[in-house]
């Protein structure tokens, strides 16, 4: 297993850990539901699309009988979504009790980092799953 599956894994399952643990804490202290989006972001793409990165990497290319097209490339694609998501999710929650424009806007940096994530990993699954054409 490459460490780039190996870390989507386990950040993965840190996410869903501090996400699970959030919505409880919703239900105990009212209020602060606020932080839903920062919930359903760490619940949704830090684990659900986060694991789905790690074993893609993992199961995709040997499904296809090639190697994957850069594993450099991937674990660039782990810290890019991995920084993506942290700064998204703390601005996004900073903002959900002190909403300004500026925040809007360091959020929407992070956020821009975390779509350069999933644009990556779009790209060396393409490479590695769509043969080059026969010249
Ligand atoms: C122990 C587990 C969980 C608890 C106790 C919990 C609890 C909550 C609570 C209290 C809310 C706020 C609802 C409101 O707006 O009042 C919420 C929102 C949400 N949760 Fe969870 N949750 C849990 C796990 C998950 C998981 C695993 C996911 C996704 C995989 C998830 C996805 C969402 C989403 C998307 C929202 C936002 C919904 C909206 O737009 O209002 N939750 N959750
Ligand atoms: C580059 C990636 C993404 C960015 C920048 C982003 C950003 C946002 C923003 C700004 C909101 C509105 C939050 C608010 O009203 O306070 C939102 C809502 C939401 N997003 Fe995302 N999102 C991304 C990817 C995703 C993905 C991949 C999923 C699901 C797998 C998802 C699920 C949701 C849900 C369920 C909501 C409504 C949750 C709520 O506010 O209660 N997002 N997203």
């Amino acid at each position: 297993m490459s460490k780039t599956t190996l870390g989507f894994i386990f950040s993965g399952m840190a996410y869903l850990l501090i996400g699970v643990v959030m919505g409880v804490l919703f239900l105990f202290l009212p209020g602060t539901q606020r932080l839903a989006n920062v919930h359903a972001h760490l619940n949704l793409v830090g684990f659900v699309i986060f694991l789905i990165f790690g074993i893609g990497y993992h199961i995709l290319p040997r499904f296809k009988g090639r190697p994957l097209f850069s594993e450099r490339l991937a674990w660039w694609q782990f810290w890019v979504s991995n920084i993506g998501l942290i700064g998204l999710v703390i601005f996004m929650g900073i903002g959900a009790f002190q909403p300004s424009n500026g925040l809007r806007y360091v959020a929407a940096t992070f956020g821009a980092l975390l779509m350069l994530g999933v644009v990556l990993f779009v790209y060396n699954m393409l490479r590695t799953l769509v043969p080059p054409a026969r010249r």
